[in-house]
């Protein structure tokens, strides 16, 4: 039915995309979930849906690699045939929240462990460049109109050096150039583009960091409450700014993360 409300989550599984679900589910949104898993890590797709289902709502998931032209295609056509299949309806909310970097360092002894172009090519389009094709690609189906929210996930990597993290902090500042940039040319058809910054967050990406631990310790320490962010603190100003009311905030970075990047 064209009354429902529908949102897309590229990385529903795990961490912040799986949170988010969650939330959008409690607040009355269906959701349309990407993810990325193996054999070991399906589980967790299979538990964010019957959630969503248990509390009443759809959950339409594909697990495929966002990053590939033809996987978007594919699973673009299939919202266009679900929408058509009841009558009409549109994307409410896009959350781009994929984690796919490569975490080497550029500059080693031997030239093998080192990033190279193939790595941070990679890193680039799955973290970053696929937010501008989903988007243009939504858009040009009529799945995204007025009063639509794109949003997408950075960190303080987008500006601070964090070891281990060049490819990564490279994407996180490509994605807020390309909040902007998207912002910009959207205004006009009265969608929003904006980027949360979560602070560190106790996630299967962040373990995967070199050093993450270290990363934890120190924001454990500073921190006056003595906690790191949780995917759920993003969730909730998520599903808040969901409300169609708030519709003048684009083109902007949402620092979700306890204060942590004064620091
Ligand atoms: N964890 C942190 O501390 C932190 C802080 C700030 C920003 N972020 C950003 O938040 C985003 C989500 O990270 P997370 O910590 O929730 O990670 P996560 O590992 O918990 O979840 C990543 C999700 O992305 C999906 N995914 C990965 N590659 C994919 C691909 N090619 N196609 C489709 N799905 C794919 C996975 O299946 C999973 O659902 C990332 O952009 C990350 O950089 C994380």
């Amino acid at each position: 039915m064209a009354s429902e409300r529908w949102a897309l989550i590229l990385g529903a599984s795990s961490g912040f995309g799986a949170a988010c679900s969650r939330a959008l589910a409690d607040a009355g949104f269906n959701i349309f979930g990407a993810h990325f898993d193996l054999k070991m890590t399906l589980p967790r797709a299979l538990a964010v849906k019957a959630d969503i289902e248990a509390k009443g709502r759809q959950a339409i998931f594909f697990n495929k690699n966002i990053a590939d032209d033809r996987n978007r295609a594919e699973i673009i056509a299939k919202i266009q045939e679900y929408f058509a299949s009841v009558g009409g309806g549109t994307i409410e909310i896009v959350l781009h929240s994929v984690a796919f970097g490569n975490l080497k360092p550029f500059i080693t002894d031997k030239p093998e462990d080192a990033v190279d172009r193939k790595a941070i090519e990679m890193t680039l389009d799955v973290m970053a460049s696929s937010l501008v094709y989903w988007t243009q690609d939504l858009v040009r189906a009529n799945l995204l109109t007025r009063g639509a929210k794109v949003f997408s996930m950075t960190s303080a990597g987008s500006h601070r050096v964090i070891s281990g993290y060049g490819p990564v902090s490279a994407a996180k500042a490509a994605l807020e150039a390309y909040t902007r940039q998207l912002s910009l040319e959207l205004t006009t058809r009265g969608i929003a583009v904006n980027t949360f910054q979560a602070g560190v967050t106790d996630t299967p990406a962040l373990r995967m960091i070199p050093g993450h631990e270290k990363a934890v310790a120190q924001v454990q320490q500073m921190h006056p409450d003595g906690r790191l962010t949780q995917p759920e603190d993003v969730a909730r100003i998520l599903v808040a700014l969901a409300d169609p009311k708030l519709d003048w905030m684009t083109g902007t970075v949402i620092r979700v993360d306890g204060g942590e990047d004064n620091w």
